[in-house]
């Protein structure tokens, strides 16, 4: 039973956040005259020393006393007998526990948040330095339209922004103080909740001590973040992993981020942007575990939430990683402007180009399309792209001289045509890396 029951090993994780934790409430009880002032500060000087212990690791944890709050409070009494047993006055550890994982969730919040804002700036350094590189950009895995490299960085942008707006408003809708709720029930004492939870930092004290004992919901906040984040992580690790390949070519991952093969000599192997692709499964089922366990579960505390722990760690700490090594990984994609070049004669590209240039010139849509599609067909036939096609026999088609045609077929210039907000366009995508890039330092001054 002990072996079972113990969640030390897990637990102790939040031995910072009990301290502090406790060191408020002690000051409280202190302040209220619910605890003798000297016990008050017996307890904190007796708690700072436990830090001190833990940090330099000389602190030892036993299973016998199941968790991190009672490992505490068993040291604290052994070193300030009376002070130290007065210190869970007034508070369950079911009040304790949602405290010290509130405040580790405050901060892993801040911590992810901030790390998503690194990476955000780093996608848009990338976007800024490849401006002027234009590749297909796709559809069904098929070759659509001609866009910049920049604005298929800045649409992770896009992603990682809300991301991190994500995480900032879990962490704002949970910024409330349960300690006082008691085990349920609150407590007899005449404490003041208020008071420690502005010392703690909170903006409010939670509204009902039976919800506040039973709320995990910030967990799952985050971990539904987190499973948003790292799909999209997961995206981007697939789109540099085949655009590595040979059969696309566009980029090539630096060997910082790369492994060998120990049979094949020749190869050169994506690892970082695959294990990234691959941590999404655990990052999905921690978010899962946590739902079933929640799932059905009665008021008020049980101790099934003590299976809340190990599922948010694990979350939160390879999401970081993920996003640390995103973020690292970025600046060694060197791209392959001239695979991206020789890429765009290929797919008919400018085919929508053709097509609203004979609309343009009062051709409906639809038979534009089909006249444009038969071209395509023939071009297909004789294996040239459509840019390639001789430009008298498009012109025999659709009409126009040879020269206006060449650049209606132009993949580059084709780009800066769809100038419109939100567009692939040279100077729309020069806004959209101001405005994203200020955006991204907005999002961080608010961690
Ligand atoms: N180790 C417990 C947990 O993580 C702490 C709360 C225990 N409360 C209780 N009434 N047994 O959930």
């Amino acid at each position: 039973m002990q072996r079972f029951n113990a969640s030390i090993g897990v637990d102790k994780r939040l031995h910072r956040e009990d301290i502090e934790g406790s060191i408020a409430h002690a000051r409280m009880l202190a302040a209220r005259g619910v605890i003798p002032e000297e016990d008050g500060r017996l307890i904190e000087a007796g708690l700072r020393k436990i830090a001190g212990e833990i940090e330099a690791g000389t602190f030892v944890f036993r299973e016998d006393l199941e968790d991190i709050h009672m490992n505490i409070e068993s040291r604290l009494r052994q070193d300030t007998g009376d002070a130290g047993a007065r210190l869970h006055t007034a508070r369950s550890r079911n009040d304790q526990v949602a405290l010290d994982i509130r405040l580790y969730f405050r901060r892993a919040a801040g911590r992810t948040a901030n790390l998503l804002t690194g990476l955000q700036l780093a996608l848009i350094e990338a976007a800024a330095g490849g401006l002027d590189v234009i590749l297909p950009g796709y559809t069904h895995m098929q070759r659509g339209q001609p866009v910049r490299l920049a604005h298929h960085w800045l649409a992770y942008v896009e992603m990682f922004s809300r991301d991190t707006g994500r995480f900032l408003d879990a962490r704002a809708r949970a910024n409330e103080s349960p300690l006082g709720s008691g085990a349920l029930a609150g407590s007899t004492f005449p404490i003041d909740r208020q008071a420690a939870a502005r010392e703690l930092g909170f903006d409010r004290v939670t509204a009902n001590s039976m919800d506040a004992v039973s709320d995990r919901d910030f967990l799952l906040e985050y971990m539904a973040a987190a499973c948003i984040a790292q799909t999209h992580l997961s995206r981007l690790a697939e789109e540099l992993v085949i655009w590595s390949s040979a059969e696309f070519g566009f980029i090539a991952i630096g060997d910082a981020f790369s492994t060998g093969s120990s049979m094949m000599p020749q190869k050169k192997n994506p690892d970082a942007a695959e294990l990234i692709r691959g941590k999404t499964g655990r990052i999905h089922g921690n978010l899962i575990a946590l739902l079933t366990v929640l799932k059905g579960l009665p008021l008020t505390y049980n101790k099934d939430m003590q299976e809340d722990k190990e599922p948010f760690f694990d979350t939160s700490d390879q999401l970081d990683l993920c996003l640390e090594v995103m973020t690292a990984m970025l600046p060694h994609v060197r791209v392959r402007a001239d695979r991206c070049a020789a890429a765009l004669r290929q797919g008919h590209l400018t085919a929508t180009d053709l097509a609203e240039w004979m609309v343009a010139r009062g051709a409906p849509f639809r038979e534009a399309h089909h006249v444009v599609g038969r071209l395509v067909g023939e071009a297909e036939r004789r294996g040239l792209d459509l840019s390639r096609m001789p430009l008298e026999e498009i012109a025999r088609e659709v009409g126009g001289d040879a020269g206006e045609l060449k650049a209606v077929l132009d993949p580059v210039l084709a780009v800066d045509r769809r100038d419109l907000p939100g567009g692939p366009a040279r100077r729309r995508v020069k806004a959209a890396l101001t405005a994203s890039r200020k955006r991204a330092l907005k999002q961080r001054r608010m961690i």
